[in-house]
């Protein structure tokens, strides 16, 4: 089983069990944290689901896509590891992953 890492805005780590075909951000929304938003439900087209990728993982993870970069900058609180966590597919190599759910815009 594949497990990743998530840091809440209020700095607390959880561990969840992810499941490979799911998106980070389905993961984050069935574990049952409702912080982030995901507005859109993982079209791509809101940006509410918005994660910082530990600088460790961001190779393994990739970068964003053109649209999703374009959606990421209307966020104040973009960084270099920035991700639409709905645009990141769980997968074996990605246990371990550790994402911070970025701060509301
Ligand atoms: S849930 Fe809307 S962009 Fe990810």
């Amino acid at each position: 089983m594949t497990t990743i890492a998530v840091i809440l805005r209020d700095g607390t780590e959880q561990h969840l069990p992810a499941q490979s075909g799911f998106s980070v951000m389905e993961t984050i929304r069935d574990a049952g944290i409702d912080e982030m938003l995901a507005l859109c439900g993982g079209c791509c087209s809101c940006a509410t689901c918005h994660v910082i990728v530990d600088p460790a993982w961001i190779d393994a993870v990739g970068g964003p896509s053109a649209d999703e970069s374009d959606l990421l900058d209307s966020s104040d609180h973009r960084v270099a590891t920035s991700r639409l966590s709905c645009q990141i597919a769980i997968a074996p190599e990605l246990d371990g992953l550790r994402v911070t759910i970025a701060p509301e815009d």
